[in-house]
């Protein structure tokens, strides 16, 4: 796909911030056996990743606003168009050296996602769509799934871990959902689990109390690639911070299930 001039800033800055991630993964990997862990060395990396794609973004668009996990919001002098930034999703995976981890980039217009870039640094998957455009992986244009029977489906969401208030819900959700479908994965980075049902290797996904910069780029990629994305209940993903996505044949039915409680 051509792409605009925003989306090839945003692929660029992703691509250099995830050479910079799959270098400390390395390195992660190798502090696995100390007795301190990785940890302090992750959240530098962490920070490292965002330094280098608020350095990228600010020096392309300097007038936009930020919204990154680490540095929070800076607003822009164009209060119209922002950039909403996560730069390592899966922050666990990567601190236990599990593959499964992503750097998400949107742009929000006017309050609307316009453009998201998603990458798998490593398994070098780069996932990006832009209003009107489609949505791609790689050379590829993705599209959701087309499995429309409850029993054949599969969906990915997160399991609140520690003393997260939702525990309830999510068991309350898994027990009516279970019987009904063909299985629920919790892989731990929600980027990728929109970014999947964009590729219709998932057929939805849901979660509650999920930050705006987790799932803010893969919005337009589930959409672009004919989903359907919607909060949970009430109005809006990012102020009620939940969020229901799936393919259009099956999303009535998998959404009523994760909202009759
Ligand atoms: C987390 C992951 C996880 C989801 C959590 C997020 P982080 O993001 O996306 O899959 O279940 O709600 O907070 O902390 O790894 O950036």
């Amino acid at each position: 796909m051509q792409g605009s001039a925003n989306l090839n800033v945003m692929i660029k800055a992703a691509r250099r911030a995830g050479r910079s991630l799959v270098k400390d993964f390395r390195e992660v990997e190798n502090l696995q056996a100390g007795s301190k862990g990785p940890g302090d060395f992750v959240s530098k990396a962490d920070f490292a990743a965002e330094a280098i794609i608020r350095e990228d973004l600010t020096a392309a668009r300097p007038h936009y606003g930020w919204l990154g996990e680490e540095s929070g919001e800076t607003p822009g002098t164009d209060p119209t168009r922002r950039w909403i930034v996560d730069p390592l999703d899966g922050t666990t995976n990567f601190l236990h050296g599990l593959p499964h981890w992503a750097i998400s980039i949107a742009l929000e217009y006017k309050g609307e996602i316009v453009s998201g870039v998603i990458f798998d640094a490593a398994k070098d998957e780069m996932f990006y769509a832009e209003k009107g455009a489609g949505a791609w992986m790689n050379e590829s244009r993705i599209r959701v799934s087309g499995r429309n029977r409850m029993n054949e489906a599969i969906f990915a969401t997160g399991i609140p871990w520690g003393a997260k208030r939702t525990l309830p819900a999510m068991v309350q959700d898994l027990a009516r959902l279970m019987p009904q479908c063909a299985g629920v994965r919790r892989w731990g980075a929600a980027s990728l689990d929109l970014a999947y049902v964009a590729a219709g290797r998932y057929d939805g996904y849901w979660e509650r109390e999920i930050h705006s910069y987790d799932v803010a780029a893969g919005l337009v990629l589930v959409r672009e690639a004919g989903g359907f994305v919607e909060p949970i209940r009430g109005d809006g993903i990012f102020e009620t911070g939940s969020i229901v996505a799936a393919n259009g044949e099956i999303f009535t039915k998998f959404a009523e299930t994760v909202r009759s409680r």
